[in-house]
């Protein structure tokens, strides 16, 4: 079993680090703004940290003056879309699976302006929790198991994806981007309410 700190977030670092330090970077759903601060302090030339809730926010270190924070809800397609229409790289990780309307979500980011796209998710089943064989099991993701949408049962009338490897890679080539590469990687007793599951998360790196 590959952990996701040496596949997914080792992918997510060596990709950000390979980019052009002009780039101007916006971090979607940036919660503590952890990644948009490692791209300040990797050079980029302006990071735009974005989420709902400016609480968990952690200012990056004073020295870095080319930043900003956008109190926004992004599932305000039209008003995220002109956000974030001028930036280079848009980093969009953690939120994917929480998206109601992710194909809407991937569609807006295609509409503007970005060269590079990061994106992070995990996969959830059809219970809502996971979607690999059951935990405790040295396995590794298998492509099987990532094909296909994950629909949450309590809110699968609404048809609320939670989207796998293949669907999210499948719908930004159809949205004109070129998959340069991804990974994958499982995220284990992380969670309070479910110890014993893993989650398998996916990162992938498109461009255009
Ligand atoms: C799991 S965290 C991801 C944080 C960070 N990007 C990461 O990868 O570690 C999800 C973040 O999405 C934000 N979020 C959820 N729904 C949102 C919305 N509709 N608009 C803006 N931010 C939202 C939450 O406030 C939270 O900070």
């Amino acid at each position: 079993m590959k952990h996701v700190l040496e596949t997914v977030y080792g992918h997510i670092y060596k990709c950000v680090n390979s980019l052009p330090k002009d780039f101007t970077v916006s971090d979607i759903a940036c919660q503590s703004g952890w990644l948009g601060t490692h791209c300040l302090t990797q050079g980029f030339k302006f990071v735009n940290f974005i989420d709902a809730r400016p609480e968990s926010f952690k200012q990056p270190p004073s020295n870095f003056k080319n930043w900003d924070f956008v109190q926004m809800d992004i599932s305000q397609y039209d008003l995220f879309r002109n956000q974030i229409n001028d930036f280079d790289v848009l980093l969009y990780c953690g939120h994917l699976y929480h998206s109601e309307d992710p194909y809407q979500m991937l569609k807006t980011i295609s509409e503007t302006k970005c060269k590079h796209l990061i994106i992070e998710s995990k996969t959830l089943d059809m219970n809502g929790i996971h979607l690999m064989a059951p935990p405790k099991i040295d396995y590794e993701i298998e492509p099987t198991h990532l094909s296909g949408l994950a629909y949450h049962p309590t809110k699968s009338e609404l048809l609320i994806g939670r989207p796998n490897l293949n669907w999210t890679t499948k719908t930004l080539q159809e949205l004109g981007f070129k998959i340069e590469s991804y990974a994958t990687g499982v995220l284990d007793n992380v969670s309070y309410s479910q110890p014993n599951k893993a989650f398998p998360h996916y990162f992938i790196h498109a461009v255009r």
